[in-house]
């Protein structure tokens, strides 16, 4: 087997199980997971009835390229989102089943072997950048997110001549876990930044549609390229998804789009790989993506929640205020994230991720240590549950 398997780490959830093995919570409380980021509303109906009508369509085999039609409307809905003079169908946009098999997929596609290769990463991030990047025979380049840096990576830090091994910088806004929000400006820098030393910048955008404020959508990729006139996004490709803004994370519909030479080459790879999204998932992705109405009420649901999980436990724990994505970031009371994580789950049956487990320690600290990540995905009831749990779990042990 590919001696590169071995270079993956265990997945967060592994390590979690691990460590809360052997305990065994208090039976009279409900068990409330604020782990996984799998959304607990309700799909977007619409989307389902499609799929329905739509479904003697499995019996024929989709092309790679998806149909024309969910290209339009993709291409439609980002022009309309990001404010863009435009995005071609043809060769800008490319239907995904997900982003987590676009980003693993785009990377194998991506990456020159015949340099020495590295992947800008934030650190804490979602893993799958990095499993990408070690199954590519790349080397992470791992970016710390720190409080100091508004959670986001410091691309000032990196010296000339690491850049010049860098073929793609990831970038994950709204971020997982942190939820930091990268502004225009720092998109349009690491543009500059990528014609200079010559990369592709990989934008994560799964949670871009859940912002809180609702006169502040979050900024884009392609945002920035318009804004800058760089209407062809050379070197620019966003990754966006129906999982989150849809609540259709079993769907496995996304797109990715942006510089037309970089799709050509990946919808290339795409064929032979034999992932083409089957056509009644495409007709009900055309539903989804037309529709805006079901995604204001998905975030009002979000802003509730925030709102009052906030209230609870902001006198017990810091964290940044949320702009965007369906995670707090807290740091713990007396900084040991795993201590924390085990011992809450002991005691008031409420599993959290641990912060360490989705970062990794560069220069002797794990940037994501001593904070866990709290995934609000439940409905509000279950939410403001496991919050007044962590409350008066903190108070308890003051
Ligand atoms: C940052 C990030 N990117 C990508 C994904 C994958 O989402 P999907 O493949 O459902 O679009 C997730 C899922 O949780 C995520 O958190």
């Amino acid at each position: 087997m590919n001696p590169d398997l071995d270079a993956l780490k265990p997945y967060p959830f592994e390590k979690l199980a691990a460590l809360k093995a052997g305990v065994t919570p208090p039976a009279e409380l409900e068990h409330v997971p604020l782990t996984i980021g799998e959304p607990q509303h309700a799909p977007f109906a619409g989307a389902l009835k499609t799929l329905h009508e739509h479904q003697l369509d499995f019996a024929r085999y989709p092309a790679t390229a998806g149909m024309p039609e969910l290209r339009q409307v993709i291409a439609d809905w980002a022009t309309r989102r990001f404010g863009l003079a435009g995005l071609d169908s043809e060769c800008q946009v490319l239907p995904v089943n997900g982003t987590r098999e676009a980003i693993f997929a785009f990377v194998q596609a991506a990456i020159d072997r015949t340099h020495p290769t590295r992947i800008a990463v934030p650190n804490p991030f979602y893993q799958i950048y990095e499993g990408a990047t070690l199954l590519a025979g790349g080397q992470p380049l791992y970016l710390d997110c720190r409080a100091e840096t508004g959670f986001r990576p410091d691309f000032d830090s990196v010296p000339a001549e690491t850049w010049r091994e860098v073929q793609i910088v990831f970038l994950c806004s709204p971020g997982n876990p942190t939820g930091a929000v990268t502004p225009l400006d720092d998109f349009k820098k690491l543009i500059a930044l990528a014609d200079q030393h010559d990369f592709i910048i990989a934008s994560d955008e799964c949670y871009s549609e859940l912002y809180l404020d609702e006169s502040a959508p979050s900024p884009g990729l392609l945002e920035a390229c318009a804004a800058l006139g760089r209407h062809d996004y050379r070197r620019c490709l966003v990754f966006h998804s129906l999982s989150k803004r849809s609540n259709l994370p079993g769907l496995r519909s996304g797109f990715v789009a942006g510089d037309a030479g970089l799709i050509a080459p990946f919808k290339r790879y795409r064929t032979y790989h034999g992932c083409a999204m089957s056509l009644p998932l495409q007709h009900a992705s055309i539903t989804a993506w037309n529709d805006e109405a079901h995604v204001r009420t998905n975030r009002d649901a979000y802003r509730e929640k925030f709102a009052a999980v906030t209230e609870i436990l902001a006198p017990v724990m810091a964290f940044p205020a949320p702009e965007a994505s369906f995670y707090l970031w807290p740091s713990v009371p007396g900084g040991d994230d795993e201590a924390f994580t085990r011992a809450l789950f002991a005691e008031e049956h409420v599993s959290v991720l641990p912060g360490s487990y989705m970062g990794r320690k560069i220069n002797g600290e794990n940037p994501g240590a001593g904070r866990i990540r709290l995934a609000l995905v439940a409905e509000l009831e279950p939410t403001v549950t496991a919050a007044h749990r962590i409350r008066r779990f903190i108070e308890r042990r003051a």
